[in-house]
């Protein structure tokens, strides 16, 4: 039997409004009866991720969960199923050592598809494989093998800004110390590198690396399409895809070099991913092998580039901090080595400092709480829900960094216990930075060999170079905005 059209039209009109008032009562009854629900926060982050995505997408997220944490204390609810926590005693359980809350697979969409490598897994049991066999050669012990070529690779970047600053007038330090970072990372990792600071030009592979940071944003927020970007026309998208690509390919060549380098002589020097090669019945892939490389590449170079450049930048707006290191720094003997660096305390506070302000991964280290669930900061977190904690916030509480924006290395005389627990530039627990110790040998060893060559370094404002270069965007990593650094001397 046909209904009248407007009995039909009439149904149709209460189907919809029960729907809607079905939805809305069972939004309504999950905001109120979600656990999360009694966590500090903003209203809106209760239903949606939507204004911590639009800060994320703008490299502002970092400072934006601080003003949070400002506004609303410790512990904030920043998504429907996100919080994050600025609060010692939790940070410390989050990434302790044999920790129990795993990397979140969001890690997974950092890095191009399909790539898993010690960075990224969040597997405990694989991690910790491929963790024992990246180890040894890069522990503080063993790094001093490196020492005499990352010493050369200081000496040919001095060199090189040298030429640049009578050239130019002025040198971009971005520019060299991503291409020494660059060159150290390639030489120790594979045995050789693309030689950037001997070509001293920025090719394809280097813009690449400078485009990493900002391209996380599309990674991450569209990791979904990001899979189809072949065929999405949206430039930025096509951009992620192919450079994505390209970082793949030069891991794959570089790991190719190094293979045909064994086979010609089997004794080639020993390298960061010896053991990977040789791994033999733990037997890992070519993939795995180019998966590791891909992160090496990423995590070893940026970072270091980017430390380099802040505290360059900063040490130069500070002349008084600038008189005392370059007084240090003079009283070595000419032929000085990290071991004599290592005994300097000026040098090592102008690090740390460098490190707290400057963090070249300032922003959110998810983790998942585990399968049991979780008490943090007072509250508590249901199993699954993503735990943040960031560089950015611990490393500016002002009740254990007074005068936190402050650039101060004498904070680092005498440092309290709070200051070493909140200090987190390298992370934490088991998933702490592999490459700490070679990090901080490349800093130590640049500092020293720039400031002594370069006492009256100072920032140049040639070209237009002024702060607003350095204003950082910040995604999982940080970059100065202006993609350069200019000095002079
Ligand atoms: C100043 C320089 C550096 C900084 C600030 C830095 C910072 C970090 C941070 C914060 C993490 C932890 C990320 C997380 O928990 O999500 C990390 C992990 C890692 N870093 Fe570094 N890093 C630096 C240099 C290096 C270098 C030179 C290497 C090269 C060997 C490297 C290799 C790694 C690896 C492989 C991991 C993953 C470790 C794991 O999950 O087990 N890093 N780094």
């Amino acid at each position: 039997m046909d209904l009248p059209s407007d009995a039909g039209s009439s149904l149709l009109w209460i189907f919809l409004c029960s729907a809607l008032v079905w939805g809305v009562c069972r939004t309504v009854y999950r905001l109120v009866t979600n656990p999360l629900s009694s966590i500090p926060g903003p209203q809106f982050s209760k239903c949606s991720s939507i204004v911590l995505t639009y800060k994320w997408w703008f490299g502002r997220r970092a400072p934006y969960v601080d003003s949070l944490h400002k506004k609303y204390g410790p512990i904030v609810r920043v998504a429907p199923n996100e919080v994050h926590i600025n609060d010692l005693s939790a940070t410390r359980e989050i990434h302790k050592v044999g920790g129990r809350y795993l990397k979140s697979k969001w890690y997974e969409t950092l890095v191009p598809p399909g790539i898993v490598n010690v960075f990224t897994v969040s597997d405990p049991n694989y991690h910790s494989a491929l963790r024992r066999l990246l180890a040894g050669p890069i522990a503080d012990n063993q790094v001093k093998v490196f020492e005499p070529l990352v010493t050369s690779r200081v000496r040919l970047a001095i060199s090189r800004i040298g030429e640049e600053l009578e050239r130019r007038g002025a040198a971009d330090v971005f520019k060299w110390w991503l291409f020494f970072a660059t060159d150290v990372i390639g030489e120790l990792s594979f045995g050789d590198s693309f030689r950037m600071l001997e070509t001293g030009k920025k090719n394809q592979y280097i813009l690449d690396l400078e485009r990493v940071s900002s391209l996380q944003a599309v990674r991450t927020t569209f990791p979904s399409l990001l899979r189809f970007s072949r065929y999405v026309p949206l430039p930025m998208f096509r951009s992620a895809y192919e450079s994505g690509k390209r970082i793949g390919l030069y891991a794959h060549q570089s790991v190719e070099r190094y293979k045909k380098l064994l086979q010609v002589e089997p004794n080639y020097p020993k390298t960061l991913f010896t053991r990977f090669y040789n791994a033999g019945k733990e037997g890992l892939s070519d993939a795995e092998i180019r998966n590791g490389a891909v992160g090496y590449i990423v995590a070893g170079s940026d970072t270091t580039a980017i430390t380099l450049t802040y505290l360059t930048w900063a040490v130069c707006r500070h002349p008084e901090v600038q008189e005392k290191l370059v007084a240090e720094l003079q009283s070595l003997p000419e032929d000085f080595t990290d071991k004599h660096l290592r005994e300097l305390p000026y040098l090592s506070n102008v690090i740390n400092e460098t490190l707290r302000l400057y963090s070249s991964v300032p922003s959110a280290l998810p983790r998942v709480v585990p399968p049991e669930g979780a008490t943090l900061a007072g509250y508590y977190l249901p199993p699954g829900t993503t735990v943040c904690t960031q560089a950015y916030s611990l490393h500016r509480d002002p009740t254990i960094f007074p005068d936190p924006e402050r650039f101060n290395p004498e904070r680092w005389d005498n440092p309290t216990k709070e200051m070493n627990y909140a200090f987190m530039p390298f992370g934490g627990g088991s998933r702490i930075c592999l490459g700490l110790h070679l990090a901080r040998m490349e800093l130590r060893l640049a500092v020293a060999h720039f400031y002594r060559a370069y006492p009256t370094a100072r920032i140049s404002t040639k070209e237009g170079m002024s702060d607003e270069d350095m204003k950082p965007k910040m995604y999982f990593l940080m970059s100065p905005a202006g993609h350069r650094c200019l000095i002079e001397a």
